[in-house]
């Protein structure tokens, strides 16, 4: 382990605050005993901000208020003064039009709330999808030392003695009662067993993914990302992190320091061999941004093409999260990956990635698999471009019928989320299989926020006929928990004069995943005709406050969707002006 030179009590940031002899410190100091503490307590030794993203609504982070405590006792243990700064919650069951739309605000919220008050360091508690991008992008602008505490996931789900996986089984569940497969009992069954406790989505949904890049990138704890949130070493793992915290603060180890281009590539490497969520692929362009490192869509590609499946959990696999903490976790995916990945990467422990993983054992080898035999080759996830996503799209292979991924058809056009829903399942909506069905204006601008409604819905009628996966393409993202063959994240989005904008109902559109294009086999003059006459719809959501901010400054889906102004400059905002 590399040793770093210890900071000093005077060089500790909050000391600021709450050293100097002068009126402001003493204002500063008085109100910290005005809520009844000692100047020893808070004066002169690491304090450790807990930013906590709980709320009522956010239904993966029930157990955070628990946490809070179990982290405080660790920071106590190590000498550090805990106080815990709420920030906005981001539970992305309840929010809308999408969590998305309010990730660079949490992210915002978390890089402010740290530089304007006392903190020498922070512990980040998030799991609930874009909780963890946020946190991160926000800690890496800050760049003060900071460590994740992710929620973990929620307990399998249940139902007639199978296992339902979060989301994966509601989307198919949802489309056998669509069919008229599942009666009212048995759907009121599902919603009591598919999620029974507190922690994220258990399938490799977002959540999971981002909080194994989080791990695998060196800002959690080793093997902290599987550990079921009920279980009791969640707490002690939360504890270990409050520990851990404060010997970070003494060594000065930031987030910059670990969040570094080998970091990055660690953690694309990490989500292909998951078959994680296309939703990380955004996430990691933007805190890439954030950090100063140069990471673009071919990054995904050149990566994705020579790492395999090794998770065989849903939705590309069968198996659930609370199966893959006890085949080994993170650690043992990673020991096998050791061969791809950057092992003197340095971690939150102030040690390398091969020490965090060392030792590390596969102990069910149908849940983890090893690279000679993988669920699936190479390409989980594959970037796509030509004239209908000139700045690329992606679909994820490993999650599509095999047949869709080389497929001509004609073009349904939905061309927003409303007309979707008011036409999809309509008797006379002129598709069939072979069809390619488009959904238009769901990006960042146009939803706006970029939403989840990229798994669009298979028309009912095809539903009824057995039909279960069609090509389908939207600017929009796909809950890591759905599967299809869905090209996601047409960049440029539709909203803003992209191709997509200009599809038809009957224009040809051309998938070609093998040879990454997607295409609209319409001539140039046709297009340039279309492109001339196209007027930007009239979009929802209003026109002011943090909408209109938003719509203003987000970047498109390939650059990460982060605000144009924020990115490439971890650490350059001056300290606040105590006076
Ligand atoms: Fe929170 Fe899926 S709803 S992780």
């Amino acid at each position: 382990m590399r040793e770093r030179p210890r900071k000093t009590v005077a060089e500790l940031r909050s000391m600021r605050w709450f050293a100097p002899d002068d009126l402001r410190s003493f204002g500063h100091r008085s109100r910290m005993k005005q809520m009844g503490f000692w100047r020893e307590e808070f004066s002169g030794r690491p304090v450790i901000g807990i930013v906590n993203t709980w709320n009522g609504f956010n239904t993966c982070h029930t157990h955070f208020p628990e946490r809070v405590r179990d982290v405080t006792r660790g920071i106590q243990e190590a000498g550090g003064f805990a106080v815990e700064l709420p920030a906005m919650s981001l539970g992305e069951q309840m929010m809308k039009p999408t969590t998305m739309l309010y990730r660079n605000f949490l992210a915002m919220e978390v890089e402010e709330i740290i530089r304007c008050h006392p903190v020498d360091g922070v512990v980040l508690m998030g799991g609930c999808d874009k909780t963890t991008p946020a946190l991160l992008m926000g800690a890496l602008s800050a760049n003060i030392p900071a460590i994740y505490v992710p929620a973990g996931p929620m307990l399998r789900g249940h139902w007639k003695n199978v296992t339902l996986g979060s989301g994966t089984d509601v989307w198919k569940y949802w489309a056998d009662r669509r069919a008229g497969l599942i009666d009212d009992k048995e759907w009121g069954e599902l919603e009591d067993g598919i999620a029974r406790s507190a922690g994220t989505c258990m399938t490799m949904g977002t959540a999971a993914t981002m909080m194994s890049i989080a791990e695998a990138m060196g800002m959690s704890l080793p093997g902290a990302s599987a550990i079921p949130a009920v279980d009791a070493s969640h707490p002690r793992m939360a504890s270990a992190s409050g520990r851990r915290i404060v010997d970070m603060v003494w060594e000065d180890l930031k987030p910059t320091d670990i969040m570094t281009e080998a970091a990055f590539e660690n953690g694309i490497v990490v989500d292909m061999a998951i078959g994680g969520s296309t939703n990380a692929i955004v996430h990691l362009l933007a805190m890439a941004r954030r950090a100063g490192v140069p990471l673009t869509m071919e990054s995904f590609d050149r990566i994705a093409g020579d790492v395999p499946l090794l998770a065989n959990i849903k939705p590309s696999g069968t198996f659930v999260m609370e199966d893959f903490y006890y085949a080994g976790g993170l650690r043992a995916l990673l020991a096998q990956l050791a061969p791809r990945l950057h092992l003197d990467a340095i971690t939150v422990t102030g040690g390398t990635l091969g020490d965090a993983i060392a030792g590390a054992e596969i102990y069910n080898p149908e849940v983890i698999r090893t690279l000679d035999n993988p669920v699936k080759g190479p390409g989980s996830t594959a970037v796509v471009r030509g004239s209908l996503a000139p700045d690329g799209a992606v679909i994820k292979p490993s999650a599509a019928e095999a047949h869709l991924l080389v497929h001509e058809g004609p073009a349904v056009v939905f061309r927003d989320i409303v007309d979707l829903k008011a036409r999809v399942d309509r008797d006379d909506l002129d598709v069939t299989a072979d069809s390619v069905l488009v959904l238009q204006n769901a990006g960042p601008v146009g939803a706006p926020g970029m939403p989840e409604w990229g798994q669009l819905p298979i028309p009912k009628k095809l539903l009824q006929q057995g039909v279960r996966d069609m090509v389908r393409i939207s600017d929009a993202r796909m809950s890591g928990t759905s599967y299809g063959a869905c090209v996601l994240h047409v960049s440029p989005e539709a909203a803003i004069g992209g191709p997509l904008g200009l599809v038809r109902d009957g224009d040809r559109i051309r998938l070609d995943v093998p040879n990454r294009r997607l295409d609209l086999l319409v001539p140039e003059e046709d297009l340039a005709t279309r492109r001339a006459a196209w007027v930007q719809p009239a979009l929802p959501g209003g026109d002011r406050g943090y909408v209109a901010l938003y719509r203003r400054s987000v970047t498109q889906a390939h650059l990460g969707c982060d605000f144009d102004f924020l990115d490439g400059r971890p650490g350059e905002s001056p300290e606040p002006q105590i006076a």
